[in-house]
């Protein structure tokens, strides 16, 4: 909470900005950080899915907005951090969560594959983290352990797995986007953490087709193949977007002020295998 805020909430008196913000982890995200207290802007390339989720975020009394923005398009940034400049002058937290999934063998995944997964999952993050770097820099020091970045990346940036090549690089690229980002401003002295979180096997409509797909392959039910997973899973389940949420939240707060520059798993502990 910033000192002098008025409302309650562990993000009182912040803003924050969700890419990939109409679904899944970024829309749980936005729903726990609103609930806190921040203003939100939801961004994401479905206008229609962000515009819901900010106008029922509105109706329970909320500070949302939802902001057009293809995370890949360095044009669609700028635009979008004038938007944020012009109506609050700063950024606190920003959330790099916007992401794709893909799903094939080395063999049959093409060079325009690969660059497409890439610049959705990857350049995504290191465009977002330099258009937003002027706007978190001016609120930093008003907060405890400065502005916040959370990259959404994922386990699968850390565990390699055959037929997932093109995405397990991307998000392994994004984990080191994440700490290099946070020991450069760490040591510049620039009051921006950067930290990274890594899901796996959260149910999301992401991951509903991974799992449908993965079923058509293996020619079973997709319960069938729901159920096959979970028990993948130490836990014995998949996990729910909002578990991911309170993971982000953590390091978006003041909670996390003396944390940055580290990959925090959320996978039911596959980590630990
Ligand atoms: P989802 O498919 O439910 O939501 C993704 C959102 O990103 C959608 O609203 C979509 O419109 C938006 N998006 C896609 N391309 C975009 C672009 N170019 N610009 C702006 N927005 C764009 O997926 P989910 O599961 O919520 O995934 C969120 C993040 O979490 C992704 O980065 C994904 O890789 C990561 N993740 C998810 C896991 C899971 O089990 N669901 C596991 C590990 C990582």
């Amino acid at each position: 909470m910033i000192p002098g805020a008025s409302s309650a909430g562990r993000l009182a008196g912040c803003n924050a900005l969700v890419t990939g913000a109409a679904s899944g982890i970024g829309a749980a995200v936005s729903r726990r950080f609103a609930a806190e207290g921040a203003r939100v802007w939801l961004a994401d390339i479905d206008a229609a899915g962000g515009e819901a989720l900010a106008r029922t975020l509105r109706e329970a009394g909320q500070d949302a907005r939802f902001l057009p923005l293809d995370v890949t398009q360095d044009a669609h940034w700028s635009r979008a951090m004038n938007a944020v400049r012009d109506a609050d002058g700063g950024l606190d937290i920003l959330v790099n969560n916007a992401g794709t999934t893909f799903l094939k063998p080395l063999q049959e995944t093409s060079l325009e594959d690969f660059r497409r997964v890439m610049r959705i999952n990857t350049e995504s993050v290191f465009a977002g983290i330099g258009a937003a770097t002027p706007l978190l820099a001016a609120r930093g020091d008003r907060r405890l352990g400065g502005a916040s970045v959370v990259n959404v990346a994922s386990l699968l940036g850390r565990k390699a797995l055959p037929g997932n090549l093109a995405y397990g690089a991307s998000k392994a690229a994004v984990l080191h986007v994440g700490k290099c980002a946070a020991l450069e401003f760490a040591r510049a002295g620039i009051p921006i953490r950067v930290n990274n979180v890594l899901p796996a096997m959260i149910e999301t409509p992401l991951i509903t087709r991974d799992i449908e797909a993965w079923a058509r392959h293996g020619a079973l039910a997709p319960q069938a193949a729901r159920d096959e997973l979970a028990r993948r899973i130490p836990v014995g389940r998949l996990g729910q977007a909002g578990e991911v949420a309170d993971a982000v939240l953590y390091l978006a707060s003041c909670e996390s002020s003396f944390t940055t520059g580290i990959d925090l798993p959320v996978c039911g502990g596959r980590s630990a295998e």
